[in-house]
């Protein structure tokens, strides 16, 4: 037998019940078929034509292979799909990460994604994504794994929160499609992941302890409101590809479900590339392909299992009709469009880098051993890009707190620098695999979300260089427990900057005893103790801080000698240069809180589920919206500081609102039917055309198209209703265009303000529109729009946003639908959100 029924879909078939409870233990997610095929609307039309032509005329064992992986280190890439040797096409290469080339050399390590976000700057997220996306190319790579909008962001512990930019949606969404901009103008496919809802690492795959991943159990309308809003934005930003995550929705496997795949994303949002799986994230053969899923990753059932629930399997599952033609169509020419749609067709270069071996020569095929030839050319693809690290990582820095003049330092006659978090790694930037340790400055968290380092520098020695140009004292120490060496080393000096720091990652390395998600949120390493200890003895103490995300800073936040405090974030390759930038002041500090900082775990109202009490694990989103600012705001909880707070050397005043009501016409629902599914090419259904090719030397544990085996005729298979239908759909009425009803997008009103520099030096200031949707059961108010404006002393400028529709409504679930409420609606101005001095109603 090629295939073992599905027990998850027979679950899922005609089990509505549970509809109209939410957010609770087995919860279901209503099945949705067929998988809406594409339709090369919304810019994807030159791409359709040309994978439509290049997609019939090809073989059936053709079409398998660019769905399928050749399984874990089979090729050069993370994942590789399989090739087409007769048309000389290479497989098509997908490797990590959201910030840097994983497994290179010779590639930059660029700030994470939360420091991006921390610069609230368009043109930054921008750049760094055409930057990477330049880097990805040079190295012959078809798809960056990036960027992530899952996590969003729910709870501060979660691993893997700083590889996405914020948890509030819009910030994350507007970075989003920016970054995916970015990446594909240089001509390599973006894919946004993890889609969707993998808000925590604990439990995300099955172990041995559980048997099921956990299930994220959600409604209708914080879905819509909170989750899926980046993700919509990506789309309508062109993203070539999504990445389907590793834990359940609704008690239903994120590569199988065919509510979250089908019906969200692929009708509603009109998503018209290709799903990939996360890697083994496939838990079933057909099944999946009819809830959505278009490409399986790595391609192997399990880490080099030798087996693949697609590949043959597929193959076979087409021969005997179980899996229409215009579906494995559909797969092909939505990973083919995606392919066109950036112009890999021109951009491409071979790969010339292997994941495998750092050697210049090695196996091309790792995984069996075989293949011994030149693996590694180490292309330089860096650029100029040191120059936008060093910019963003400065650009991202938030400072919190400054008194006394502390900051900008001007050339002091000495300085103590003190913490490990200030000075190299002893065994080198990279010396733990996938940055699996907390050794020396934190620039990255750990994880597949990583780059390797071309260089890293060291907070200590970019200001021990400064100081020697200003002629300043220098010390430092870095053992953050010796105690009397910090004690020595502060006597006499005019300013201590002490640094610390708090890591985390994916959940298949843990660094002491983090499994992924931290288990506190303190700092590591006796940071606390360190900064008590330097505080205590020094009255102008500097704190900096790298950190994942928040931490508890309440314990030292108001000391008297802490002069001023400062967060860093994960700044990449040049930390260093850019922290020096910060406290020197040849960068006026500008970066915003992109989370709020409470003043104690419980806070946040949510945290990791570490022990799960059922199998699956039922993670239930009660909260609802309400995740941090909101959470904070709605239960009237003080935080250490806020979501959107951030200082600088200058200072800026508001004034003059003016709201402008633009008449973009009545919304009308999305009507009319789809065209039937076409196929293209036809399908040789003789079964001896399908078996290795006489003579065929097939790879130790690679993952081919043929078949294997006979292909089952007899098996008596339920498939859910309507899934192998090509048959005119239904539109939705929230759908019809990428993203949503185009009619989301329109300007309902122009809000517009002056912001003006009052201090003595050039500055930028993030001016941040929020707004209250006005029903008492919305947050206060929602970030809706924000702009990076650069002022001279006693500059002025326009602050402007365009509110859209979608940004003054609330998601209906009865209608499945956006509606503007008939509640009033005020919007905020300012510059964070609990700085907001200028107010208007919306009429
Ligand atoms: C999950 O179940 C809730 C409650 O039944 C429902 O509102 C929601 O739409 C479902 N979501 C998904 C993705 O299945
Ligand atoms: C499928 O891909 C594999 C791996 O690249 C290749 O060896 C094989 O020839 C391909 N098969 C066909 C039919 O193109
Ligand atoms: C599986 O997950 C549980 C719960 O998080 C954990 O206690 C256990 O150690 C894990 N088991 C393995 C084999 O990783
Ligand atoms: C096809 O799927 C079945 C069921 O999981 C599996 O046992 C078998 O090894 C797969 N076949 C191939 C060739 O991978
Ligand atoms: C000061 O920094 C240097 C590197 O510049 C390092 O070798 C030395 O160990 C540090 N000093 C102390 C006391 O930690
Ligand atoms: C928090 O976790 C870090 C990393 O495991 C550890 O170094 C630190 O001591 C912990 N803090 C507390 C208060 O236990
Ligand atoms: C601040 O530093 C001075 C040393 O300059 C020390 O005497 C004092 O106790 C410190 N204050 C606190 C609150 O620790
Ligand atoms: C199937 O293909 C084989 C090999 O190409 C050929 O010998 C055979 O005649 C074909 N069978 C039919 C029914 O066409
Ligand atoms: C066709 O093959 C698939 C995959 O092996 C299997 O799941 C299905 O039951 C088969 N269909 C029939 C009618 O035997
Ligand atoms: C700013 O304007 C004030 C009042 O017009 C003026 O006194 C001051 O010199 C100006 N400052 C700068 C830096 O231009």
């Amino acid at each position: 037998m090629l295939f073992s029924p599905s027990t998850s879909l027979v679950l899922l078939a005609g089990s509505f019940a549970s509809l109209a409870a939410a957010q609770n233990d087995g919860d279901f997610s209503p099945p949705s078929y067929p998988s809406p095929w594409m339709r090369g609307g919304n810019g994807w039309q030159d791409a359709y034509a040309k994978a439509q032509e290049f997609v019939g005329g090809l073989t059936l064992l053709e079409k398998i292979n660019l769905t399928t992986g050749v399984g874990w280190e089979g090729e050069a890439c993370v994942g590789n799909t399989g090739s087409i040797p007769r048309l000389n096409f290479a497989g098509i290469c997908l490797q990590d990460s959201p910030l840097g080339i994983r497994f290179a050399d010779l590639n930059s390590a660029f700030p994470s994604g939360m420091n991006a976000a921390a610069t609230w700057t368009t043109r930054l997220f921008k750049s760094r994504g055409n930057a990477m996306g330049m880097e990805h190319r040079g190295k012959g790579i078809d798809v960056q794994l990036g960027p992530v909008a899952g996590p969003l962001g729910r709870v501060p512990a979660g691993g893997r929160n700083w590889e996405g930019f914020s948890p509030d949606p819009v910030l994350t969404g507007v970075a989003m499609a920016e970054t995916i901009k970015g990446i594909q103008d240089a001509g390599v496919v973006a894919c946004a992941k993890h889609y969707i809802m993998n808000e925590q690492e604990h439990n995300r795959e099955p172990n041995g302890t559980v048997k099921f991943a956990y299930s994220a159990n959600l409604d209708d309308k914080t879905m819509h409101e909170l989750y899926l809003w980046p993700f919509a934005d990506s789309v309508r930003a062109g993203v070539g590809s999504i990445m389907c995550s590793y834990n359940q929705i609704n008690n239903s496997y994120g590569s199988q479900n065919s509510y979250t795949l089908n019906y969200l994303l692929k009708n509603e949002l009109d998503f018209q590339g290709f799903v990939v799986s996360d890697w083994w994230a496939q838990h079933t053969g057909v099944a999946s392909a009819l809830a959505g899923l278009d490409m399986t990753m790595a391609g192997d059932q399990n880490l080099a299992s030798g087996n693949t629930w697609w590949g043959s399997n597929l193959t076979a599952a087409v021969l005997n009709g179980t899996m229409p033609q215009w579906r494995l169509d559909d797969m092909a020419t939505r990973i083919m469009s995606a392919y066109f749609k950036v112009g890999r067709d021109t951009a491409r270069v071979p790969t010339n880098f292997n994941s495998w071996s750092s050697e210049t020569f090695g196996y091309i095929h790792p995984q069996a051993n075989e293949g011994y030839q030149q693996i590694n050319y180490h292309v330089n693809v860096q650029a100029d890009h040191a120059r936008l690290c060093r910019e963003i990582a400065g650009a991202s820095t938030v400072l919190l707190k400054n008194v006394n003049n502390a900051l900008p330092l001007k050339k002091p006659k000495s300085i103590a620098v003190i913490g490990e978090d200030a000075h190299d790694n002893p065994g080198g930037p990279n010396s733990c695999g996938d940055r699996g340790c907390n050794r020396g400055t934190l620039a990255m968290g750990w994880g597949s979300g990583t780059a390797n380092f071309p260089y890293l520098i060291a907070p200590n020695t970019a200001l021990k260089e400064q100081a020697a140009r200003d002629g300043t004292k220098y010390s430092n120490v870095s053992d953050n427990y010796d105690f009397s060496a910090v004690t020595a080393a502060l006597q006499g000096t005019d300013a201590a900057i002490v640094f610390a720091n708090a890591d985390s990652g994916e959940a298949y390395i843990s660094v002491d005893g983090n499994t992924g998600d931290r288990n506190n949120l303190t700092l590591w390493g006796n940071g606390d103790a360190l900064i008590a200890h330097v505080a205590s003895q020094h009255p102008n103490t500097i704190v900096v801080l790298h950190t994942v995300g928040a931490v508890i800073v309440e314990e030292f936040k108001n000391h008297p000698n802490i002069t001023a405090l400062l967060w860093a974030g994960l700044p990449g390759q040049e930390s260093g240069n850019a922290i020096t930038d910060i406290l020197y002041g040849k960068r006026n500090p500008s970066a915003k809180n992109v989370f709020t900082w409470g003043k104690k775990r419980e806070d946040w109202g949510v945290d990791v589920v570490y022990t799960p009490t059922a199998d699956p694990p039922q993670l239930n989103f009660k909260e609802g919206n309400f995740i941090d600012y909101r959470y904070f705001d709605a239960n009237g909880i003080e935080p250490s500081y806020e979501f959107g707070f951030g200082l600088s050397y200058t200072t800026f005043e508001y004034s003059d609102l003016k709201i402008q009501k633009m008449s973009p016409g009545p919304y009308e629902p999305t009507k009319g039917m789809t065209k039937a599914a076409p196929t293209f090419g036809t399908i040789d259904f003789n079964e001896s055309n399908a078996e290795f090719p006489p003579g065929f030397h097939a790879v130790n544990k690679y993952i081919y198209p043929y078949l294997s085996d006979d292909v089952p005729r007899d098996q008596v298979q339920n498939w859910p209703e309507g899934s192998l239908e090509g048959t005119p759909q239904p539109k939705l009425p929230a759908g019809g265009s990428a993203g949503g009803n185009r009619q989301l997008y329109d300007v309902m009103y122009v809000v517009t303000a002056t912001v003006k520099n009052t201090g003595g030096v050039k500055g930028v200031e993030i001016p941040q529109l929020y707004l209250s949707l006005g029903a008492p059961t919305d947050p206060r108010i929602v970030l809706r729009g924000f702009d990076d404006l650069i002022l001279d002393p006693n500059e002025s400028a326009t602050f402007e946003v365009k509110l859209t529709r979608r940004d003054l409504s609330n998601w209906d679930t009865a209608s499945q639908n956006w509606v503007v409420s008939n509640y009033p609606k005020t919007v905020y101005v300012g510059a964070s959100s609990r700085d907001l001095p200028l107010s208007g109603t919306l009429a």
